[in-house]
């Protein structure tokens, strides 16, 4: 392309990038997907890589996006927090290897970390004398957020290096980045519990984490499960090995939690399959990540290259392909939870997303649904996240054709028609009927499950049946069952009914505090429960 189209170009990017910021930071209705955004970005930034010249006060990549709350006080980072440039496919890795190697023939001999790209939270922790001093968010990358006394309740940030006395003399001065995350399974567990007491559910684990590090009340940001990994040494006092690889040895004998499952490649098509094996590895995981970052192992080599703009040219990210399409919201159904809670889902034209076919998604709860003004027959956003229930982002309100219908919030219980109440500051709906047959299910389903009393066995079909047939009205009525009453059921064979009796037995020794968690007492959770 000659050079005045690709000005051109440049000038057309930068328009509709300015455009796609009004609909996402100012509209909040992104036109967009993430990944076509970064795909915008990547090809101003190319243009303006080789015309250097072209780079003006108002380009996109120039832009400092991250505003600054007053409520914390401002910490200037020691050095500035970089982050990634994106390849999208193996030919942006090539094409990457193509312009370092260009810029410094060692790279031809180099290796690399493969390391997961986790979707949290940057922060960067200072340790003087090998305490813990300070921690600070990422900010603008030049100036962040001292969130000191947040971090400091996170139980994975070591407050002492090193954690064991055995391990080597700390530096006088020691500056870390990291990253920090909610386990999916954590944050099921928390929407889980937010939802049984109708308070209003987080929508992804990481804006759950970012709200929890940005309270001002360190108090709340304890009681929600923030992990931390740490991935890079910003600066020390002390002399350090010339490797990433060594580095993240270092990192871990001082008593940091490094990731796991970082592989090191000796060529850049190691890289590439290694990279693309993490898309698979990816839904394994117990937490969500984007991508894999690839960097050069040799930090002479990685130093030398220097940045471009933010990005240090030494390393790359490789972005997942996304996990996010849309589809037709065909209808809104309501479940009974075990305290009576309704909640919506959405029913969904059937869609693959990630190599799984969705047909269901979480809607969080029916304010969510007014707020977002998700009507049926909408075409939405879905997203899904590792393992979690996949759930719906929003309407695409541009797709509306005048045929959609707004949803109106249930009158009666749909598993008993009994009454339904809101209560006073809650978001959720309740059933208010004691007997409601769902609601029998989902508390016995919970009494008898692997966290409380784990009745080895008894699942959720066999507690439909035994409820159905009116066998087991209350939890006390598991311990009533008869050999003979069961039997007589249509699928309970000798057998199962035997080991399914001996294990309701065997619950009985179970300890106390899983007694009453099994309960399902309002606001009594695990914790409270075995305190
Ligand atoms: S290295 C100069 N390593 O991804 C080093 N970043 O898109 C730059 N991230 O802002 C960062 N996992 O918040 C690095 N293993 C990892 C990472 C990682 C997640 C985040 C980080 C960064 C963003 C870049």
């Amino acid at each position: 392309m000659d050079s005045k189209k690709d000005f051109q170009k440049l000038e057309h990017i930068k328009r509709e990038i300015r455009l796609h910021n009004h609909r996402y930071y100012v509209l909040n209705d992104p036109l967009i997907s993430d990944l076509e955004y970064d795909q915008l970005m990547i090809e101003i930034r190319e243009i303006e890589y080789k015309n250097p010249e072209w780079i003006s006060s108002d380009s996109p990549t120039q832009r400092i996006d991250t505003k600054i709350s007053e409520k914390f006080s401002k910490v200037e980072h020691i050095v500035p927090i970089l982050s990634l440039a994106n390849a999208f496919d193996a030919n942006g890795l090539r094409a990457w290897y193509e312009r370092i190697l260009k810029i410094d023939e060692r790279v031809f001999n180099a290796s690399y970390s493969v390391e997961p790209k986790l979707d949290g939270l940057t922060v960067v922790l200072q340790y003087e004398k090998g305490v813990f001093v300070q921690g600070a968010t990422r900010g603008n990358g030049i100036i962040g957020e001292d969130i000191t006394t947040n971090l400091r309740t996170l139980k994975s940030i070591p407050l002492r290096i090193p954690l064991n006395p055995e391990g080597p003399k700390p530096p006088a001065s020691l500056y870390v980045r990291g990253e920090v995350f909610i386990d999916l399974e954590d944050f099921a567990k928390l929407n889980n519990m937010l939802e049984e007491e109708g308070k209003k559910v987080y929508q992804t684990p990481r804006n759950t984490a970012a709200g929890a590090l940005r309270q001002l009340d360190p108090k709340i940001t304890a009681t929600r499960p923030l992990r931390i990994l740490v991935y890079t040494i910003l600066q020390s006092s002390d002399s350090l090995p010339l490797t990433q690889e060594n580095r993240l040895g270092y990192l871990k004998e001082l008593g940091f939690p490094v990731p796991e499952d970082i592989v090191f490649a000796d060529e850049l098509e190691e890289v590439v399959y290694q990279c693309e094996n993490w898309i698979e590895k990816r839904n394994h995981l117990a937490f969500e990540i984007d991508g894999a970052v690839v960097k050069l192992n040799e930090i002479n080599i990685f130093d030398d290259l220097g940045v471009t703009g933010k990005d240090p040219r030494g390393a790359i990210a490789f972005k997942f392909p996304a996990q996010e399409v849309t589809t037709k919201l065909n209808d809104i159904g309501v479940k009974v939870g075990r305290t009576g809670v309704l909640t919506p889902y959405a029913i969904l034209e059937p869609v693959e997303i990630g190599g799984v076919i969705v047909s269901q998604a979480t809607l969080h709860n029916f304010d969510f649904i007014s707020d977002k003004d998700i009507r049926v027959g909408d075409r939405v956003r879905i997203k899904r996240a590792g393992d979690v229930i996949p759930y719906v982002m929003g309407p695409i309100l541009d797709a509306r054709s005048g045929d959609e219908l707004i949803y109106i919030e249930p009158t009666e219980c749909p598993g008993c028609s009994g009454q339904v109440r809101r209560d006073e500051g809650e978001v959720a709906l309740y059933c208010q009927n004691p007997e409601c047959p769902e609601k029998i299910i989902r508390k016995i389903a919970h009494f008898v499950s692997r966290q409380t009393l784990d009745i080895v066995g008894f699942g959720i079909k066999i507690v439909e049946v035994l409820v159905k047939e009116k066998l087991i009205k209350e939890v006390s009525d598991i311990y009533k069952l008869k050999r003979d009453e069961i039997i007589e059921l249509e699928g309970f064979a000798e057998k199962k009914v035997d080991n399914l009796l001996s294990s309701i037995e065997a619950s009985k020794t179970q300890n106390l505090g899983k007694l009453i968690f099994a309960l399902g007492i309002k606001g009594v959770g695990e914790v409270a429960s075995n305190d």
